[in-house]
């Protein structure tokens, strides 16, 4: 852990928050690398979950939770941790929203979840969509954790990937299995090592309040086995209790078979920090390369946040950093327009020499490294060094474009 915190930190990927005065527990934040890392993953998942799919709708709600919403989906009774002293403590942060006699309490919500109950009737009423169906969210969710610790892992302020999958009661099995094949495709598409993964169904006396059944997708932490995300069947809990206590009905009703019903629940909820945790403590590798020791972040293209380093061989040779700059910016601006691979993910680095320049890219997980050297001025090529095995390959640079997309994807 300490080795990927430092690396993190180093290279730019996350830094402790409030650092000069001191920190911040709970809190994190993201550098120019991390930035990237965490889009990619936010990028996959709207693929894997979303847009691969012909049901789903997307929601973005507001953070800050009226406090009635809160009251019927059971958090501000129950959603406590126990103190040392035996009693318990409300883990939501508490504000609120306008001045003097108008001020009314809220919370930074705990989960996105509740935002795409409370939307649940504007989806259908806009779209009037078929069960099953499902309403998909990215966004922060804030716990006062009583302790926050290792790292990523338990953060006060943190970014969650939900959907809600909405059913007949009669399909929550097949729903529930389909969910859970997702989430195994998922973490293969996005570089956690299976090997590491442990499916834990979790006790009656264990289970949230709301949910029936639920699995913990568990990954071997360097502090131990601890869950990654949660998939649980949900029922009709939050549908019911929101439509009792705020008096409208939320229903569906199927126009053809007259059937009116409060659809059940299916729920795969992910952690984008600890998915960022596991992606890393999956990809962290020490390995001997050339008879030299070197730190290699194994990441699968589609999250890493460089894709493409441009070199030029040496710095103080204009010819060859004015061909290097004009291969950087050629596959800039065709990669861009490609959907996975932004501008962003081609880099160009011209520091240090080129041993360093390998072991730089190879810390942060550079698939692709691109040299320009004297040969390139006569033959136009270029090297491409693989990361994983070191590799090199002379790739005619008006085919540099196609050969990475190929490679890339
Ligand atoms: N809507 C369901 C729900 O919120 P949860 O198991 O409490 O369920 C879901 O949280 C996921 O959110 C967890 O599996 C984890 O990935 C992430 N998560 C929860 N608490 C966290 C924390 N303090 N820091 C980082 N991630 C957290």
């Amino acid at each position: 852990m300490d080795k990927i915190i430092s690396l993190c930190k180093r290279r730019g990927f996350i830094f402790p928050n409030a650092e000069i005065y001191g920190g911040f527990a709970g809190f994190w934040d993201f550098g120019p690398l991390g930035v990237s890392l965490k889009e990619n993953i936010k990028n996959l998942w709207w693929k894997t979950f979303v847009f691969e799919r012909e049901d789903m709708y997307r929601l973005d709600a507001a953070q800050i939770t009226k406090s009635a919403v809160l009251e019927a989906s059971g958090h501000v009774s129950g959603f406590s941790d126990p103190l040392a002293d035996g009693s318990r403590f409300n883990t939501m942060f508490k504000t609120s929203a306008g001045a003097g006699d108008d001020a009314q309490i809220a919370f930074l919500r705990p989960e996105t979840a509740q935002g795409i109950f409370t939307n649940f009737k504007n989806v259908v009423d806009s779209f009037h969509p078929e069960l099953p169906f499902g309403i998909a969210q990215i966004g922060k969710a804030f716990r006062n954790e009583i302790s926050p610790r290792d790292f990523l892992f338990r953060s006060r302020e943190f970014e969650q990937m939900e959907v809600e999958y909405f059913i007949r009661p009669k399909e929550w099995e097949n729903a529930f299995e389909m969910w859970r094949k997702i989430i195994h495709e998922w973490m293969s598409a996005v570089g956690i090592d299976s090997e590491k993964v442990h499916e834990l169904e979790v006790s009656d006396d264990e289970r949230a309040h709301y949910s029936k059944r639920t699995i913990d997708f568990e990954f071997d932490f360097p502090f131990g086995r601890k869950e990654l995300y949660g998939l649980a069947y949900r029922t009709d809990f939050d549908l019911t209790n929101h439509s009792k206590s705020s008096g409208t009905e939320l229903t569906h009703l199927n126009e053809e078979e007259k059937e009116k019903i409060i659809p059940h629940v299916i729920e795969p909820s992910l952690g984008v920090e600890r998915t960022i945790l596991a992606v890393l403590l999956s990809a962290y590798t020490e390995d001997e390369l050339g008879g030299e020791k070197r730190v290699v972040l194994k990441l699968k293209p589609a999250v890493a946040p460089v894709k493409i380093a441009v070199f030029p061989l040496l710095k103080n040779k204009p010819e060859l950093v004015k061909k290097a700059r004009e291969v950087y910016l050629a596959l800039r601006k065709e990669l861009s327009s490609s959907t996975s691979l932004g501008a962003n993910a081609v880099a160009f680095d011209d520091n240090g020499n080129i041993g360093k320049r390998y072991r730089r890219q190879d810390e942060i997980g550079t698939p692709f490294c691109i040299t320009i050297d004297f040969d390139s001025l006569e033959k136009h090529d270029a090297t491409v060094r693989d990361r994983d095995s070191g590799a090199q390959e002379r790739v005619k640079i008006s085919e540099l474009s196609a050969y990475l997309k190929k490679t890339l994807k």
